[in-house]
């Protein structure tokens, strides 16, 4: 090729390239003009996989994708070393690897490799170029420089996609964090980011307790629960100091554990470690990388920006999920203590609102219920009788038979409960507005307020009723001594059908033992006041 063309074409190159983002399209335009530049017949652009521990090829011209071991063959090694090689007969070269002619049916006289690196300045692949002249010609030093030239105008580009690549990979991470509900999910999902991002074997988050322990939140590879003491080890270190620690040597390193090692068998290598901070300033604990992948294998300062970045997520989703624990805690205190203001004006102890609860969970548990509408239930279900609070004491508290007048002033309740939980769009207070409406409807429509029938009964409504009628006939009120367990076995199975869903009634007596595992576990601690 004369000077001029040469010149051409490295112009068009780098002109057609700059309008490029994509790898594919790019990789195809540096085997075209690199090829042409030298005048060989074919090129292939390899690729390392550094967690296989493998060489790939990404465009190869006459091949499919072909995977052989890291450091095999004439382009293992220049990956390996780092150095551009010529080879002008491979067939008296014994690192040649012959086995890819076999298979290909091709018939490689002559080479030349040049590897190529990413921004952060790691060898990632390397692009090789074959027979020049169709194997007649010799490779030169300025076929060498004309190649490494084309790789090295190809490099910007390859920076700035490989740039475009990392920056989305962190947004697909965030987005994908966003979509996790579970903050153990979205640890999780913020760990394996750190993996990918950072480009280690294993990540952990490790947070602080009361016991002054460092505990693994999220632990990549460890089985177990892990613990340590907090001013253990790399990572403890990072904790106390609240600085981040990088150790490419840990073994020789005295602020080291080996222990953890000891017992899982991995071998620590490098070491990566940032405190986990929380808005106030506060260290809650330490996020770990360990074992670069690469060739290097060691971390460097320049990590310690996007370790940050993460560290930082972490720290913030550890300190969400200790404030919305604060406010779900509180708010669960709360609605026990109304649900038992309520039962305290009749006289009835505060564990009834909570065996109720319990045993309304396992009965929609073996119903089927999820998850979710059961953890509602078990907040919700103690609000039931919260409309006895506009009952007057009178009634509420007559020591036996209501009169007719009098008990529809105690039905009531179920509408008055209704009323002070509805129109809320909170799911809980939703879900307890209609259990208070509903608790006293019967399976044959012959409850109260509305008369509902069969499953026209919402489901948390049918539970609450059986769970308040067991607890409320085994325990003394003002009108009645507590009845034996037998007794209630009888009428709960009599009114199967009548009062109460058949499938709840089923599912009771199938799981009777833990029912009465939780009436013994929430006996009432005091004597009753009308208890004789
Ligand atoms: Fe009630
Ligand atoms: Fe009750």
């Amino acid at each position: 090729m004369q000077t001029d063309d040469i010149l051409d074409s490295l112009l068009t190159f780098s002109e057609e390239i700059a309008e490029i983002n994509d790898y594919m399209l790019l990789e195809e335009k540096l085997l075209f003009y690199a090829k042409k530049l030298v005048g060989a017949d074919r090129g292939t652009v390899w690729y390392c996989d550094d967690r296989q521990k493998t060489i790939y090829t990404h465009l190869a011209d006459g091949i499919d994708q072909l995977t052989i071991p890291m450091n095999t063959g004439l382009v293992g090694t220049a990956i390996q070393t780092e150095e551009s090689i010529i080879c002008n007969d491979v067939s008296k070269n014994p690192k040649h690897y012959s086995a890819i002619d076999l298979k290909t049916g091709y018939k490689t006289k002559n080479t030349i490799i040049i590897p190529f690196k990413n921004a952060a300045n790691e060898i990632i692949g390397a692009l090789q170029i074959l027979n020049k002249d169709n194997g007649k010609s010799d490779f030169c030093q300025t076929d060498l420089r004309l190649l490494n030239l084309a790789v090295s105008i190809v490099g910007a580009t390859l920076n700035t996609i490989f740039l475009n690549f990392q920056i989305n990979k962190i947004f697909e991470y965030v987005a994908s964090v966003a979509d996790e509900g579970d903050v153990n999910s979205i640890l999780a999902r913020l760990a394996d980011m750190g993996k990918d991002i950072l480009r280690a074997e294993r990540t952990t988050i490790w947070l602080a307790d009361n016991n002054k322990t460092l505990s693994a939140k999220v632990a990549q590879g460890i089985q177990n629960k892990v613990s340590i003491p907090f001013d253990s080890g790399l990572v403890g270190h990072s904790y106390i100091t609240g600085e981040p620690v990088i150790c490419n040597d840990p073994y020789n390193d005295s602020r080291f554990n080996q222990e953890i090692d000891k017992q899982t068998g991995f071998i620590t290598k490098s070491v990566i470690a940032m405190p986990l901070r929380t808005s106030d300033g506060r260290v809650v604990g330490a996020f770990q990388c360990v074992n670069k992948i690469g060739r290097s294998g060691k971390f460097e300062e320049a990590d310690f920006l996007r370790m940050k970045m993460i560290a930082s997520y972490i720290a913030k989703t550890a300190e969400l999920n200790e404030l919305t624990k604060e406010i779900e805690n509180t708010q669960k205190e709360l609605i026990f203590r109304l649900g038992a203001a309520g039962e305290t004006r009749s006289k009835e102890t505060g564990n009834h609102v909570k065996r109720v609860a319990e045993y309304s969970a396992i009965l929609a548990k073996y119903y089927g219920l999820d998850k979710e509408s059961i953890e509602t239930l078990l907040i919700a279900s103690p609000m039931h009788d919260i409309g006895k609070i506009a009952i007057p004491d009178e009634i509420l508290n007559k020591p036996g038979k209501l009169t007719a007048t009098e008990f529809d002033i105690m039905k009531k309740h179920a509408e008055f409960g209704h009323e002070i939980l509805a129109g809320s769009s909170r799911e809980i207070l939703k879900t307890s507005a209609i259990i208070a409406l509903q608790h006293h409807e019967k399976w044959d429509g012959s409850g109260y307020p509305s008369r509902l029938e069969g499953e026209n009964i919402h489901i948390f409504g049918r539970i609450t009723a059986l769970a308040d009628v067991f607890d409320a006939l085994g325990s003394d009120r003002c009108y009645k001594k507590a009845w034996q367990l037998e007794q209630i076995y009888e009428l709960i199975n009599e009114q199967s059908g009548k009062h109460f869903d058949p499938t709840l009634v089923e599912i009771f007596f199938k799981h009777l033992d833990e029912i009465l595992e939780i009436r013994h576990h929430l006996s009432d601690e005091f004597g009753h006041p009308y208890a004789s």
